[in-house]
């Protein structure tokens, strides 16, 4: 059974922690690392790089073994929306001073990118891209000769059905073959065995029993919670930083109009009449500017 005594990275709090549909599954991420110690890990759709980090974080703490690649277009899909410019560059700032020394930022799709890796040679993977049945079988199913015999893919939004969101479809088949554990929070996240050795640390989960998938489960949601509550604080506190600014731009232009030549002479103008204009001296060149 779990024990999380072993695994205390899982309560570290994430470096990285910016806006994410992730962040419940962080301790959870930082767990896998502690629990398979994989010498190759792998992320398909990295966006602002919360998943990915947290799995860095866990490879950096505990000084494992783990060469980790994150591979993204960052041009976003019609699921993520078209990214922002710099989200690539505000990741890489983040990235490169921490983690450069043993992770790599791999800007090209998921297609392009599995040219640069030997079969059999991933042992954990995280799909999180596009998410239609389609889209999320295909990475599957391409990356899947990469998987080593101990590995481990990772689904995310397998709890999704809205929109044509389709992991939920595609997991409950592929689930059907292999052992395999899910997280019902946070959108769902699907844990696959799909080579022939099941890695030691994790037998718990694919071997749980009814009772011991809820503890493990809740136990995984609760501190999970904490990581998701500090990320929509710090959301908010972007909110109000930026209407903040609002403000300052509103109150500067308020002055700039106030002291307007137009807009005195238009206040003369009501009050006072054309007679108040010409005795006020507006209209006369160099006066009243
Ligand atoms: C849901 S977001 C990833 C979220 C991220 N894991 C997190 O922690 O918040 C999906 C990402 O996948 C990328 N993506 C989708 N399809 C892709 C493809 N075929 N090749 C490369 N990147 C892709 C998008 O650019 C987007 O950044």
């Amino acid at each position: 059974m779990l024990n999380p005594l072993e695994h205390p990275v899982c309560l570290e709090f994430p470096l990285r922690l910016e806006e994410t549909a992730w962040a419940q599954h962080v301790p959870f991420a930082m767990f896998i690392i502690s629990a398979m110690r994989p010498r190759v890990f792998v992320e398909l759709g990295s966006f602002r790089g919360v998943s990915y980090c947290a799995f860095c974080q866990a490879v950096k703490s505990l000084n494992a073994p783990t060469e980790c690649f994150a591979v993204d277009t960052w041009a976003g899909d019609a699921h993520a929306g078209a990214l922002e410019e710099n989200v690539l560059d505000d990741l890489r700032a983040h990235h490169d001073p921490l983690y450069a020394d043993f992770s790599r930022l791999v800007q090209a799709t998921f297609d392009e990118a599995l040219a640069e890796f030997a079969d059999a040679s991933i042992d954990l993977l995280h799909i999180d891209g596009f998410h239609t049945y389609e889209a999320v079988r295909h990475d599957y199913e391409t990356w899947l000769p990469k998987m080593s015999a101990r590995g481990v893919v990772l689904f995310h939004d397998t709890e999704v059905r809205e929109r044509d969101f389709g992991v939920w479809k595609f997991w409950a088949e592929v689930k059907s073959e292999r052992p395999h554990f899910e997280f019902l929070n946070g959108y769902g996240l699907g844990v696959l065995a799909v080579g022939a050795e099941i890695p030691d640390g994790l037998e718990f989960l694919f071997r749980a029993d009814e009772n011991e998938t809820r503890l493990i489960r809740d136990f995984f949601h609760q501190l999970g919670l904490r990581v998701e509550s500090a990320e929509k604080v710090k959301a908010q506190q972007n909110q109000i930083e930026t209407l903040h600014d609002y403000i300052e731009v509103l109150k500067t232009y308020e002055k700039v109009i106030r002291s307007s030549k137009t807009l005195r002479a238009y206040r003369v103008l009501k009050n006072e009449g054309f007679g108040g204009l010409m005795k006020k001296g507006f209209g006369k060149s160099g006066k009243n500017e």
